[in-house]
């Protein structure tokens, strides 16, 4: 009603007043105007969209044209305020799982423009995002996940719209202004991450995952300054990681794995202290760990992995007291192991194989008591297994294999009886196999072989699988 304040001249207004019908009249001025405010039109969208699906799912069998939408399953009503009248409007449309097969574009945005909430995602939904999706200025969460989606994803979604008669807030018309959630992922499609994107500041979770998207990051995304989570991985992303996106402090999950990445992590990295997740791995990520990684202090999930990193594992990775998984494998990471490693008290799965890594497995290792998963083989390592990982307790896995590791195997491996796979082939281990990994009662894989290990094993455990 504000907006006809504005438009009508005042006399209409007060005339209006002394003649109660023409409220009626108001209202349907209104709808008019501002494309499908009435029930009545909301209602014949979702039935349109309805029509065009080859076989409308269980759930849609209450969509009737005789029954009020805020009735059907996955739709919900709220009144809002049009002057002094309540009216109530479609808010909600939630059918998630729901087997819906069918043309998204065929779904009439312009016609439900009070949207705040959509949640499609797990259907399998084909064709574009039509761009009058970019018109839902009241929308805050917009979920059309795990689709088949192709095409671009609009720039509208981010722009200001054209066209005056869409959009019911005025001087925000057309724009995705309150959207909160945007998650696009598991879906076909392709082109470019539009900039646009960064105009929608209220953002706190930007999910495109496993896409074709292409092309490099935006540096407009270091905008959305209430972002939370950035989730861009498994797309044919390029270029380098803007440094942009540090600014964004409020960030706790970071994921651009799988994707083309290219150039160093920037050292800024280390400003996103509310950082917990952070998942960098599969691209062609090069340069050096910067130290400033050790800010992270929030971090519990640290992947690296599978990239060109180079230099050495730097010492302030030991003050990410919380993390608990941290993959560095597959770069070229020279340099031992630092022995602040042993401060993470945390950690349940350390990789680190496939580098260049030299020097000797500290002792200091044996403290990270919760341990299920170490994996430091295919390095150049050297020196011999240190007794304290005997402490390890609650390792199922321990990967040594291809390295230059000398001296013998320590007896109290055998207290480690979770194990379920020991491999330490391809080394200069020396002596024999001591009694006690006869204890390792879950042991399934026992690889020794290239090594100068006298002696047999077979007297331990008929369960045990020699390659
Ligand atoms: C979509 O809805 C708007 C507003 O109700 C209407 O003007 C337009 O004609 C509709 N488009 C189609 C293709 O039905
Ligand atoms: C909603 O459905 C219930 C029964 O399922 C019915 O009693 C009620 O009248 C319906 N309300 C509207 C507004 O259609
Ligand atoms: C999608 O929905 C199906 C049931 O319709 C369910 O089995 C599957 O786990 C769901 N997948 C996701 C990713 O939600
Ligand atoms: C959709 O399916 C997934 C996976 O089975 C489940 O986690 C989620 O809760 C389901 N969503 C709804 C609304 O049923
Ligand atoms: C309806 O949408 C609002 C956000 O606009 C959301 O908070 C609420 O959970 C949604 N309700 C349902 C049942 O999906
Ligand atoms: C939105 O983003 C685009 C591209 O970054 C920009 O051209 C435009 O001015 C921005 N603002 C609005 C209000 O659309
Ligand atoms: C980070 O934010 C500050 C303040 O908002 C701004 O001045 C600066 O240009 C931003 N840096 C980048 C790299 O976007
Ligand atoms: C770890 O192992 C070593 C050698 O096996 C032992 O001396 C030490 O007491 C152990 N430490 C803890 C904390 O269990
Ligand atoms: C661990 O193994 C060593 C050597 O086999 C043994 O002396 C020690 O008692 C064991 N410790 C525990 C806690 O089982």
């Amino acid at each position: 009603m504000q907006t006809l304040r504005r438009k009508m001249p005042p006399f209409f207004y007060l005339w209006c007043l002394l003649l109660a019908p023409c409220l009626l009249l108001l209202e349907e001025a209104h709808a008019a105007r501002y494309g499908g405010a009435s029930l009545r039109s909301q209602h014949m969208a979702l039935l349109r969209w309805k029509a065009t699906l080859a076989s409308p799912p269980p759930q849609m069998s209450s969509w009737l044209e005789n029954t009020s939408p805020c009735n059907w399953t996955g739709v919900m009503c709220s009144a809002i305020r049009r002057g002094r009248r309540m009216p109530r409007v479609v808010t909600n449309l939630s059918l998630p799982n729901a087997s819906i097969t069918g043309n998204l574009g065929e779904l009439n945005f312009s016609a439900l423009p009070f949207l705040t909430y959509i949640d499609l995602s797990n259907n399998s939904l084909h064709g574009a995002i039509p761009a009058s999706i970019g018109s839902l200025s009241s929308l805050s969460h917009l979920d059309l996940g795990f689709n088949n989606l192709k095409g671009q994803i609009p720039s509208e979604v981010g722009c200001l719209h054209q066209d005056m008669r869409s959009g019911p807030i005025p001087g925000e018309i057309g724009k995705l202004v309150n959207l909160q959630f945007l998650q696009l992922t598991n879906n076909a499609l392709s082109g470019l991450i539009p900039k646009s994107l960064g105009n929608l500041t209220q953002l706190n979770t930007l999910r495109l995952y496993g896409n074709l998207l292409s092309g490099p990051m935006p540096l407009e995304l270091g905008q959305l300054i209430h972002l939370q989570d950035l989730e861009l991985g498994s797309n044919h992303i390029s270029g380098p990681i803007p440094i942009s996106i540090t600014n964004l402090t409020e960030m706790r999950r970071l994921s651009l794995t799988r994707n083309q990445i290219t150039g160093p992590i920037p050292p800024e990295v280390g400003n996103l202290a509310k950082l917990n997740h952070l998942d960098l791995s599969k691209n062609q990520i090069t340069g050096p760990i910067p130290p400033e990684v050790g800010n992270l202090a929030k971090l519990n999930h640290l992947d690296l992995s599978k990239n060109q990193i180079t230099g050495p594992i730097p010492p302030e990775v030991g003050n990410l007291a919380r993390l608990n998984h941290l993959d560095l494998s597959k770069n070229q990471i020279t340099g031992p192991i630092p022995p602040e490693v042993g401060n993470l008290a945390r950690l349940n799965h350390l990789d680190l194989s496939k580098n260049h890594i030299t020097g000797p497995i500290l002792p200091e290792l044996g403290n990270l008591a919760r341990l299920n998963h170490l994996d430091l083989s295919k390095n150049q390592i050297t020196g011999s297994i240190p007794l304290e990982l005997g402490n390890l307790t609650m390792l199922n896995a321990l990967y040594l294999h291809e390295n230059q590791i000398s001296g013998p195997i320590p007896g109290s491996l055998g207290n480690v009886t979770k194990l379920v796979e020991l491999y330490l082939h391809q080394n200069q281990i020396t002596g024999s196999i001591p009694q006690e990994i006869g204890n390792l009662v879950n042991l399934k894989h026992l690889m020794l072989d290239q090594n100068i290990i006298s002696g047999s094993i077979t007297e331990f455990q008929p369960a045990l699988f020699l390659a």
